[in-house]
């Protein structure tokens, strides 16, 4: 093929390549290998030889939650189970768990809902404002949380915004609140409103509810009005008033 080159130019090429590696000679004209379609063969892929797609497995929170909380053996290790519960979403959203305040093997149990903002800041129950008022509450009958009571909530985590808490929450932390109950063997149990109710009695109604005494867990139990709601409602607090005295009779035997 006639190149144009004279013969010394086309000599000082041809060394050039073979410096660089060049030994045969394949093809008159140059070829450009990036821009020519990719035929590289695709590993193919065997059909009878793939696993079957593995199904994910379900699974239901309330099992796990009843496991975790019958493995526990004391009061420190059932904190320490809920600690490690990961399927209640309100747990993403507080910093830390709130367990239970006051007086381990105290005669009266209360349960109130789920902590607040205060609460959630310190993990400590009823420490906000409507703690401060079930303290006044209580001492009014010489209960007191640092001598002769024990307080927990149905939900150990603030749910966002002090929104109420779920149905499906509430069902699935029940195991841990019954298994508080079981280990802390107060002898009377105390439940503040609607959520306290739903989760120890089954039902709501707390204005229907309250001052009567039901069974429940294997102990006597009496649905009050919330402290907060008390805080709201004012006037309430005459009724409140009567159940303490009625809990008050009940721990004196009368
Ligand atoms: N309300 C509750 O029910 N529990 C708390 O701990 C604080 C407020």
């Amino acid at each position: 093929m006639e190149s144009g080159l004279d013969y010394h130019s086309a000599r000082a090429l041809l060394e050039w390549q073979i410096e660089l590696g060049a030994t045969d000679a394949i093809g008159d004209a140059p070829v450009d290998r990036y821009a020519l379609p990719d035929t590289t063969p695709k590993a193919k892929k065997p059909a009878a030889v793939q696993a079957a797609p593995e199904k994910p497995q379900k699974v239901d929170p309330v099992q796990v939650a009843k496991a975790a909380a019958q493995g526990a053996a004391s009061l420190d290790q059932l904190r320490a189970a809920m600690d490690a519960f990961e399927l209640c979403e309100l747990k993403r959203g507080a910093r830390q768990l709130v367990f239970a305040d006051g007086t381990q093997g105290a005669r009266v149990m209360i349960v109130g809902e789920a902590p607040g903002r205060e609460e959630d800041r310190e993990g400590k129950p009823f420490v906000g404002r409507a703690g401060q008022l079930l303290d006044r509450m209580l001492a009014a009958i010489d209960l007191d949380r640092t001598k002769n009571v024990y307080i927990t909530n149905v939900l150990p985590w603030r749910p966002p915004q002090n929104r109420d808490p779920k149905p499906e929450e509430i069902g699935m932390m029940k195991p841990f609140l019954e298994r508080h109950v079981a280990l802390a063997k107060p002898e009377v149990l105390v439940i503040m409103g609607n959520v306290s109710c739903q989760a120890v009695l089954g039902k709501r109604g707390i204005t229907r509810l309250r001052g009567k005494w039901e069974q429940a867990l294997d102990l006597p139990v009496i649905p009050m009005f919330h402290p907060a709601y008390l805080l709201r409602q004012p006037q309430m607090k005459r009724q409140a008033w009567a159940d303490l005295l009625e809990l008050n009779a009940r721990l004196e035997g009368k």
